[in-house]
């Protein structure tokens, strides 16, 4: 069996580049699947065209759903074949994402969200997930220094909560209740720093 590693983090955390760096490292001596939530398959990227579309009002309970869909897809489809095969997968966003954005700050409660959690992934749990925390100030700079003051955000970069803190605590929160397979990183530093403190996590726990 391969090993399911996650990154979340609010929008600006810098997730994406850490998911590139740690891919880079472990291709020289490992194959290894990378996956984005929402995405991944054709019907997970279906999915997401409607989730991301700033120009369509999507219900949160549909939200919730259509989020919940999308991994049912990718974990049955593309995630489970490759742990089965022992790759890597890496994987921009999963199971917490939910949590935080459709249970915390979408108020769609947290029991609503684990049950509908448990039927998109089975009996699957990521093996490690790294939280990549930065201020939120520091998150909107680095959006609006990538976008333009307001140009080409998504749908849920449009919401409020997505710089008031509230994804942040929320994510902070879970990594306490999870102490065993979340790890908080400080995602301020220079990426490379980051990138080494994430695979010195990876070596103490003899992943790599
Ligand atoms: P994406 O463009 O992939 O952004 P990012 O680089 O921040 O990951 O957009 C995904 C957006 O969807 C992001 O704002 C977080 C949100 N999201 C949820 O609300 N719930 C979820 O379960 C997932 C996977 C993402």
């Amino acid at each position: 069996m391969g090993a399911l590693i996650v990154f979340e983090g609010g929008d600006g955390c810098g997730k994406t580049t850490q998911v590139q760096l740690l891919a880079e490292r472990l291709k020289k001596n490992h194959q290894i699947l990378l996956m984005r939530e929402p995405g991944g398959t054709d019907v997970s990227e279906a999915i997401r065209e409607i989730l991301l579309n700033p120009k369509l009002s999507v219900k949160p309970e549909a939200e919730l759903l259509l989020f919940a869909a999308s991994r049912a897809q990718l974990v049955r489809e593309r995630i489970i074949p490759a742990l089965k095969m022992g790759l890597f997968v890496i994987c921009d966003r999963f199971v917490e994402s939910t949590t935080v954005y459709q249970g915390i700050a979408r108020h769609m409660g947290l029991q609503a969200v684990e049950a509908v959690n448990k039927i998109a992934l089975g009996d699957l749990v990521p093996t490690v997930t790294f939280l990549l925390n930065v201020p939120c100030q520091t998150s909107r700079q680095r959006i609006f220094l990538r976008n333009g003051a307001d140009f080409g955000l998504d749908r849920m970069e449009r919401e409020d909560f997505s710089f008031d803190g509230s994804i942040q605590n929320g994510y902070l929160e879970l990594a306490k209740q999870h102490p065993d397979r979340m790890v908080v990183v400080d995602g301020t530093p220079d990426p490379k720093v980051v990138s080494d403190t994430i695979w010195e996590h990876l070596k103490a726990r003899g992943l790599v």
